[in-house]
């Protein structure tokens, strides 16, 4: 069989990533258990990151470890790559090296080209495009609150960044419906948008999209490499926080996710991530259960 890669959700198939998601709830209670459970001994990640992270190191590396595997971490400044090493030579010389890979960058075709050369399955820990990773964390959370997300509504306020993509997938996948609210030139990919019209709607009124919806997520409005359009996006996102009163307009039940790290203030109000609705920070644990149950997808082909 060929290797398996999960660049973005379409990767998987909506039943692979059903079974990823409640593998994930399991792994959670073999966990909370204390249980130990080493599927993956010996086994090494390779995790190059290019841009920061808090939540994405850490649950992959600890994932690994209580796997009884290990993790590795590279970053560009101590690395060939750092200095111009080609993508499609370091692919070859670190998948000869190691069981699978993990990359965070800028542009999604690193990752693509990687992929291409790895004889091991390489895993996109996020790039300017797609954020497939925090998707299955997300997806997790509210299965486990709510049940099935399928047929209900999702609401993305503010930026049509690399996480409103991965929803955009997301609601093909899991087969739902996703109201977008963007200022207009900061829409999401058009492409993606156009594949799935007849689920994504684009809204420039935020209280529109989320009238009724179910699940309301956001992020920051400048991603990590746009820090110089700090200040204008401050100024063309005003009007597009999420706050209690948004919520009020979503359905009685609704949830409010961030994938963190959050800017108080600028996409939230202050008071947002302590509101009920507020499920941020089980969706970051999430991530830990969620990466475990694809790492094991992926390296012993079980679940
Ligand atoms: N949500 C997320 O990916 O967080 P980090 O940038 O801290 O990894
Ligand atoms: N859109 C954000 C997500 C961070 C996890 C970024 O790319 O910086």
């Amino acid at each position: 069989m060929s290797t398996r890669h999960f660049l973005t959700l379409l990767d998987m198939t909506p039943a692979e990533l059903q079974s990823l998601i409640e593998r994930a709830i399991e792994l959670k209670q073999i966990r909370n258990s204390g249980q130990l459970y080493e599927p993956l001994k010996n086994r090494v990640l390779a995790m190059i990151f290019e841009k920061a992270s808090t939540r994405t190191r850490v649950s992959f590396e600890a994932g690994m470890a209580q796997f009884g595997g290990h993790a590795m971490f590279l970053s560009p400044r101590d690395t060939q790559l750092g200095r111009g090493e080609p993508i499609e030579d370091s692919a070859r010389v670190i998948s000869s090296m190691v069981d699978v890979v993990m990359i965070r960058t800028f542009s999604h075709e690193i990752v693509e080209t990687f992929a291409a050369y790895s004889r091991v399955p390489v895993i996109n820990a996020l790039t300017d495009d797609y954020h497939p990773c925090q998707l299955l964390a997300d997806m997790q959370t509210f299965y486990e609150l709510r049940g099935a997300i399928k047929g209900k509504t999702v609401a993305w306020v503010g930026d049509g960044n690399n996480m409103c993509n991965s929803y955009i997938n997301a609601a093909r996948q899991f087969d739902f419906k996703l109201n977008v609210a963007c200022p207009e030139d900061f829409a999401p990919n058009a492409e993606l948008v156009a594949r799935e019209a007849d689920r994504v709607q684009l809204y420039s009124s935020p209280e529109e999209a989320v009238a009724g919806a179910h699940l309301v997520c956001t992020d920051v409005w400048a991603s990590m490499g746009q820090e110089s359009e700090q200040r204008k996006r401050e100024r063309e996102f005003r009007g597009y926080q999420v706050n209690p009163a948004l919520m009020d307009l979503a359905a009685a039940d609704a949830l409010f996710m961030h994938c963190l790290p959050a800017h108080r203030g600028e996409e939230i109000s202050e008071d947002m991530m302590d509101d009920p609705r507020c499920v941020a920070f089980q969706q970051a644990e999430n991530r830990l259960h969620a990466q475990k149950a694809l790492l094991e997808f992926l390296l012993t082909g079980s679940h």
